[in-house]
Order: structure tokens, then sequence, then C-alpha cells
């Protein structure tokens, strides 16, 4: 399933419970520079509001980010989003669907992400190749090893160092997808358009059975590789989320004295 052979030596698993002693963001911090990080998760899991947060903290601390969302992310890439995001097209296969995510993709590693990691960026990925494993595939029916060919193809060997699937019950994503939790007011009225997610019409008609499949893809993928993936309880509130994330990450990238 996996598409990646991986260009930094296996790391220990690693769990998200807090560590006994404090965490020293510098020491870590600084060790994330030049690695290649993913936030993964089912739609409503929070992960973006993670993703700014650590984005903050990193470039606070003086490491350079490289900040990029699938799909898109470059003149290219958001052509495809619109490809993508037209409801005029809903007649596309998935197999198109598929390699439109990809083709988005292969541009994004040539010409943002290999450039970002040969400087000794951090690259901070909102989204990878495990979502297509888990929409396209495990719940659109695409069958994995024909992802993983076209993957091959698109990415070669820019693999994540780290995968971090932001991992979430399909009941209290809706409840933050449909606004209960995101922008809704208290007097009942739908959120405005604006703090929509582009794609939540698509999200709304997928379903429950549908995000179920989204989240086990996740977590299958998490236990056939657990050295390159770091799974988080995200159905917790956002501070919370960010300790285990935090924990998680000095586990992984401390400097071994
Ligand atoms: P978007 O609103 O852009 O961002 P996000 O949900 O990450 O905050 O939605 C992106 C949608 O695209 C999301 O529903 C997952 C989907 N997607 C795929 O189906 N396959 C893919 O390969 C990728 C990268 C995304």
């Amino acid at each position: 399933m996996n598409a990646c052979p991986r260009r930094s030596p296996t790391l220990a698993p690693v769990t998200d419970q807090a560590p006994d002693t404090a965490p020293n963001p510098p020491a870590w911090l600084s060790a994330l520079a030049g690695r290649f990080l993913v936030f993964e998760g089912p739609d409503g899991s929070g992960k973006s509001t993670q993703f700014r947060r650590l984005h903050q903290l990193c470039e606070g601390a003086g490491v350079k980010v490289c900040e990029v969302r699938e799909p898109g992310g470059t003149i290219i890439g958001e052509r495809i989003r619109a490809i993508l995001l037209d409801q005029s097209l809903d007649h596309m296969s998935l197999r198109c669907e598929m390699m439109l995510y990809m083709a988005s993709r292969a541009q994004l590693v040539q010409e943002r992400i290999l450039p970002a990691i040969a400087a000794r960026h951090l690259v901070l990925a909102d989204r990878f190749v495990s979502s297509t494993y888990a929409y396209q595939g495990a719940a659109g029916g695409l069958p994995a090893d024909e992802i993983s060919a076209v993957a091959h193809v698109a990415i070669r060997d820019a693999c994540p160092d780290l995968v971090i699937i932001f991992d979430v019950d399909e009941v209290t994503a809706a409840r933050r997808t449909k606004g209960v939790e995101k922008g809704a007011k208290p007097n009942g009225k739908a959120p405005a358009a604006s703090t929509l997610g582009l794609f939540d019409d698509r999200i709304e008609q997928r379903g429950d059975e549908f995000q179920r499949k989204v989240r086990q893809s996740y977590l299958d993928q998490a236990r056939a590789d657990p050295a390159h993936h770091l799974v988080i309880d995200a159905a917790r509130g956002p501070e919370e989320v960010w300790s285990s994330l935090l924990a998680g990450l000095e586990a992984r990238f401390a400097p071994r004295s």
C-alpha cells in the first residue's frame, strides 16, 4: 500500500502520550529543518487549526517553513483544484479524479517540496498521498495497488518523514463540518458560506459510511507503517490535541543523547 521508498532512517514508533519530562521546544524544533511532515485526517478532524499553530511555533523558533496544501499549492495545482471543485463535472470518473490529485501533487513535489527540503526548510503539508489512499482508495473503491503505481510516478522518492493522522470518529467530525463547532451562531443559524470548506458540499453528499472508511483507511495505513505515522486522538479539545502533537513530535525528533 505504501508508495514510498524511504529517504530517512526508520525511527521508533510513537504514541501520543505526553512524556514525563517537560518538552524542550528549541532542541526538537531545530531538528525539524529539512524534514517533511504531512497532516492528515478525515474532514472535521481539526487538523488545519493544529497545522497553523505548528507553523507559527516553528517560525518563532527560527525554522523556515514551506507550507503546502492539497490539492493546489502551485499555479498548475490551483487550476487542477478548480477542475476538481467544478460541480458541472460531476460525471468525472474515479480514476480521472485520482490522477488529477496526483498530477497536482507531482507539480507540487517538483516545484516546491523538493527545493524546500534541499534548502533545509521544514515542509508542512496539509494532505498528501495518504488522502488518496483513504478517499479515492478505501472509501471510493480504487485498488490500493493502482494508486500506489501512480504515486510512484508522481512523487518518486519524495516521501514524508512523518504522517500525522488526526483521528476522529464520524459523529464528532460531522458535528464539526456541519458547523456546530465551526462558526455556527448561538441563534442556530447556519454558518456563513465563507466559513465552509471548499469541498463541504461534496462531504455532505458522501455520508457517514464514506467517512468511516476514510477514517479506517488512515488507521490501517498507520498500522502498516508505524515508524512513519503518528496517530493523535483528535476528538478531544484543541489544547489537548496540541499537547499530544508536541509530545509526539518531541519523542520522534528530539536528538538522542
Ligand atoms: P479542503 O476543504 O480543501 O481541505 P481540508 O479538508 O483538508 O481542510 O478539502 C480537501 C478535500 O479533498 C477533502 O475532502 C479530501 C479531498 N482529497 C481527496 O479526496 N483526495 C486527495 O488526494 C486529497 C489530497 C484530498
